[in-house]
């Protein structure tokens, strides 16, 4: 299998924030990935803009350490770096007043595709593009990317987009959720609609439920402010899960292009029933063995924002009328693991009798890491004894089936920003998506906020509390272990 590059037309990417976390973590990184895949075409430039003064050679060292940093220990041909830091300048910009925008104008040339990455605070996006259009940088074709969280809540959100609509067409707006990017995330929509043998069971009258789970070790680490003020649900569920949810439950678009694909999504965002407060488990982080408490890193001890949920949720909708899908992600849980569960009915009537107990066909989508794909598929247990049965995955991992080539997989930001130079939004979220999410998630947030909820308590290291467990016990069901 030979990867391949796609070419993109040369381009001038501007990145609002240029110094800050995200620019030096994954965009820029991101950029030399692409620029030693050789994606990244002559004649293109990249040009970082924040409040620091700085000139461009200090602004390439920056880049440079950044790189070094977070770059994934990719080796390139000697040489690549210092041709990566020659497309690379910078210039002092203030988002609120006028200084710099005029140099920044004059670095742009009109025969390339011009991006603008908003890779700030959301209280500047409305700043940032009102300047784009008075200093005249903004042209009909040029498109701005905007990252996560899109709004706090549905009117936050709606303020966002009319902001942006005052200045850019909805298909110069892309929305970042990273999780579009990642290359099992887009895996699933293979899964499902490049298969005959999946879709004709993918409905209620197959499938028993799904689990979908993202769990992390970390905590909130230097993030308490942001994170305490958003928790799981703002932070995860209304954006990443939503997506996943989506991906796996929207009928087939009639093609793989950005308004149908979306439009997909979004009807299962508009079926979604709102979800009981019995079927909601919030957790909050206890301490560690160092005291280290959910509560002490964002420096509240009377926080009660969960730093995890479970949930059950249901689609209304004809595919999918009385299958749950069950959600959970958490912070500071046993493993790093993020999986989607499919798990099949039991077969109609079981000509082994009861002794052969209960079977069952699970498709697990490993997102990561060690993506992959598990089939869990009944057989005979070898040997003399009678008919006796077993459970065995058939296992995938893509690493293995797909060699060197699911190893080089492009990063989810790598390939975002390619998409935007592209001109395609499949993979990014439409206004009236994120809209919808919110609209959906507001009132559970709303309703335990009225309840007082304290969210329970669970160890770090754990599967998260208890009560997430009995959530699916309750239902004669069960969590698939947590593991990487
Ligand atoms: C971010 C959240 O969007 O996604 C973080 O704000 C979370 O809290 C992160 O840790 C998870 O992303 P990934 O790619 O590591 O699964």
């Amino acid at each position: 299998m030979v990867s391949r590059v796609i070419p993109v037309d040369p381009f001038d990417l501007v990145i609002f924030g240029g110094t800050g976390d995200l620019a030096r973590r994954k965009i820029l990184p991101g950029l030399f990935r692409r620029f030693c895949a050789g994606q990244m075409p002559e004649g293109s430039q990249i040009i970082g803009a924040a409040r620091s003064e700085m000139d461009d050679s200090e602004y390439r060292e920056m880049v440079s350490d950044a790189v070094a940093e977070f770059g994934g220990g990719r080796t390139c041909e000697a040489g690549t770096l210092e041709a990566f830091l020659a497309t690379v300048s910078y210039v002092t910009t203030d988002a609120k007043g006028d200084g710099g925008w005029v140099d920044l104008n004059g670095k742009m040339r009109e025969d390339r595709v011009r991006a603008f990455y908003f890779s700030v605070g959301p209280s500047l996006f409305g700043d940032l593009a009102e300047r784009l259009h008075r200093f005249g940088l903004a042209t009909p074709e040029s498109r701005i990317v905007v990252e996560k969280p899109f709004g706090h809540d549905l009117e936050t959100a709606k303020a966002l987009n009319a902001t942006l609509a005052q200045h850019f067409d909805e298909t110069q707006i892309y929305r970042i959720d990273h999780y579009l990017g990642k290359e099992t995330v887009q895996n699933l929509m293979a899964v499902r609609f490049g298969n005959m043998l999946f879709e004709p069971l993918w409905n209620a009258q197959y499938v028993d439920h799904i689990q979908i789970t993202v769990a992390e070790t970390v905590g909130v680490g230097g993030r308490g402010a942001y994170y305490d003020h958003s928790g799981a649900m703002r932070d995860m569920v209304q954006n990443h899960l939503m997506q996943l949810l989506c991906l796996i439950a929207m009928e087939p678009p009639a093609k793989f292009d950005p308004n149908a694909v979306r439009d997909e999504k979004l009807k299962v965002i508009r079926a979604l029933e709102p979800v009981d407060w019995h079927h909601i488990v919030r957790g909050q982080y206890g301490a560690d063995e160092n005291g280290q408490s959910y509560r002490e890193d964002v420096e509240d001890p009377k926080s009660r924002t969960e730093s995890f949920i479970a949930m059950k949720c249901h689609i209304s909708n004809w595919r999918w009328a009385g299958t749950p899908f069950y959600l959970r992600t958490g912070k500071r849980l046993k493993a790093r693991a993020s999986e989607i569960a499919v798990v099949f009915k039991d077969a109609p009537h079981s000509i082994f009798g009861a002794d052969a107990g209960r079977h069952r066909n699970v498709l697990a989508i490993r997102l990561q890491p060690n993506e992959g794909m598990t089939l869990d598929v009944t057989i005979k247990e070898p040997g003399p004894g009678g008919m006796r049965l077993l459970d065995v995955p058939l296992d995938m991992s893509f690493a293995e089936a797909l060699g060197p080539d699911a190893e080089e997989a492009t990063e989810a930001y790598e390939r975002l920003i390619m998409d935007v130079i592209r001109g395609n939004q499949t993979l990014f979220m439409r206004g009236d998506e994120v809209e919808a999410a919110w609209a959906w998630t507001d009132p559970l947030i709303e309703g335990w906020q009225a309840r007082n909820d304290v969210p329970k308590q669970y160890d770090p290291g754990s599967s998260g509390p208890e009560d997430a467990l009995m959530l699916m016990h309750r239902d004669g069901r069960k969590w698939r272990e947590v593991k990487a």
